[in-house]
């Protein structure tokens, strides 16, 4: 486990690592989001005489904005730049924040939902672009894992933020509007940090480039800023001009149904269904006398630890057991949880059930799913395509989300609270088969290796090699490089 902090102290520098923290604040904006909203709707409800259906709007509009600025982002992240794109996602966020917090109806709270919603979609998908293209091979895994351990600490701040302001007076214009101070830190602090190399090369200013690799990796012994360089430029060159339908193009297809399974995989084994109902659920199982609140924040906590476990094994252990393994207890404990409300033997005489089966699942997604699919999108596209192509894979994690959320409910009444996580737990079989035969390994695998795993359907296809260079296989080389091995 200290491998990471080993590996960051040899590869990395004071500069990596403080880019690396600004530019993770994106993931704190969409984790204090997902948190804070079904703590604030139970005051705004009242407040702004809100319905069932305005009620489910002002929650899910936020998620239709992020498809929004997912989408946007695809095209500005090539356009303005990473980093630019960066400071636009966190202004933005301060204006959704601010026009939240002062909303005087539900119209107008929905507005600007709305519009917290792109800047939240715009973050979510550039930050671990962003640092994906700044980080050395060796500490990419736990470092673009960051962005994923400041979505959790997003969602736990938020937690206890709505746990502190339960008396307050006008609450949930406080919970929605301290928003506004990581939206601030996010623009402001982008303004301080370099354009990634990638970027830079992409748009021909190669000795710009040279300087940020320069300063970036001049705490590393093994570096060599001008072959990467070189590497950058080669796989730009291949690259230059693609478009969004080259998405289509059969040497991309592959990857694209691999970044596209694992976002839709992950919203659909239900993982934001039961951060907004761990309270519920942990209510009933009659163990704990302290608050649902209270309770949930533990669940918060399990969230940040079991993140910070993955962020120091993804680059010893590898991406793919962490995920196969993750998925193994996420569908175990959707059994459990499922068994759990089948039977009121179990619920009577092991309430402690319920419990272990929750933080279990909240344990196994925070290991896997949650931060690989994150990762695993930063690493297989190749670089013209990449934005493009993460962009799509953001898209349909926003819209799987958008169809989780707008089904929960429903789901429930029609199939009872067993039969959603018995379908769950069905899901994450499949995610579990889908995973094992599709998602290849990006950690010290040779360049061929992860070709062949990618390009297999086209292989059989018979159309030849294939000519694009994932920056996984570059990193891949570029570690062989090094190593000798
Ligand atoms: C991942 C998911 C997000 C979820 C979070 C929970 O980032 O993409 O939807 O809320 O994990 O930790």
């Amino acid at each position: 486990m200290t491998s990471f902090i080993t590996d960051m102290r040899r590869s990395g520098n004071g500069l990596l690592l403080r880019i690396t923290i600004i530019a993770a604040i994106g993931g704190l904006l969409f984790g204090y989001d997902t948190g804070v909203i079904s703590g604030a709707l139970l005051y705004i409800k009242g407040d702004l005489h809100a319905g069932k259906f305005a009620q489910q709007a002002i929650v899910s509009t936020l998620l239709l904005g992020a498809v929004i600025g997912a989408v946007l982002s695809g095209y500005l992240a090539d356009a303005i730049s990473r980093k630019w794109t960066k400071v636009l996602s966190g202004s933005l966020y301060v204006v959704g924040a601010l026009g939240c917090a002062f909303a005087v109806n539900v119209p107008m709270l929905i507005g600007f939902r709305f519009l917290l919603g792109i800047s939240v979609g715009t973050a979510s998908f550039v930050a671990p672009l962003y640092i994906s293209e700044v980080s050395p091979p060796r500490v990419r895994g736990g470092l673009v894992s960051f962005n994923q351990l400041a979505v959790t600490a997003g969602i736990l701040i938020a937690y206890i933020v709505d746990f502190l302001l339960k008396g307050v007076d006008n609450n949930w214009r406080w919970m929605l509007g301290v928003a506004v101070i990581p939206g601030a830190a996010l623009a402001v602090g982008m303004l301080t940090v370099p354009h990634t190399p990638r970027w830079l090369a992409e748009h021909g200013r190669d000795d710009e480039a040279r300087k940020v690799l320069q300063r970036l990796r001049s705490d590393d012994p093994d570096a060599d800023v001008d072959e990467e360089l070189e590497e950058i430029k080669k796989a730009s060159r291949e690259e230059r001009g693609t478009r969004t339908k080259d998405l289509a193009r059969p040497q991309i297809r592959p990857l694209l149904v691999v970044g596209i399974g694992l976002a839709v995989f992950q919203q659909f084994v239900g993982i934001n269904t039961v951060i907004y109902y761990a309270p519920t659920i942990l209510s009933q199982t009659g163990l704990s006398a302290s608050s649902s609140i209270t309770q949930t924040v533990f669940v918060g906590i399990t969230n940040v630890v079991f993140t910070t476990v993955a962020v120091l094994l993804l680059d010893r252990l590898g991406r793919r057991k962490l995920l196969l393994t993750g998925t193994v207890g996420l569908t175990l404990s959707l059994i459990l949880l499922g068994i759990y409300f089948t039977s009121s033997t179990v619920q009577h005489q092991a309430g402690y059930v319920a419990l272990l089966a929750l933080l279990i699942y909240i344990a196994s997604f925070a290991i896997g799913l949650g931060p690989v699919f994150w990762l695993m999108i930063s690493e297989i596209y190749p670089t013209g395509i990449k934005s493009k192509a993460m962009a799509a894979s953001t898209v349909a994690n926003w819209g799987a989300n958008f169809l989780v959320a707008a089904t929960f409910l429903s789901l429930a009444s029609a199939i009872s609270r067993e039969g959603t996580f018995f379908l769950y737990a069905g899901i994450s079989i499949i995610a579990f088969a889908f995973f094992a035969a599709k998602v290849p390994e990006t950690k010290d695998r040779s360049l061929e290796d992860i070709q062949n795993d990618l390009a297999a359907g086209r292989d059989e296809e018979g159309n030849g090699q294939d000519a694009a260079t994932t920056e996984g296989q570059r990193h891949a080389r570029h570690n062989h490089d090094l190593t000798g091995k």
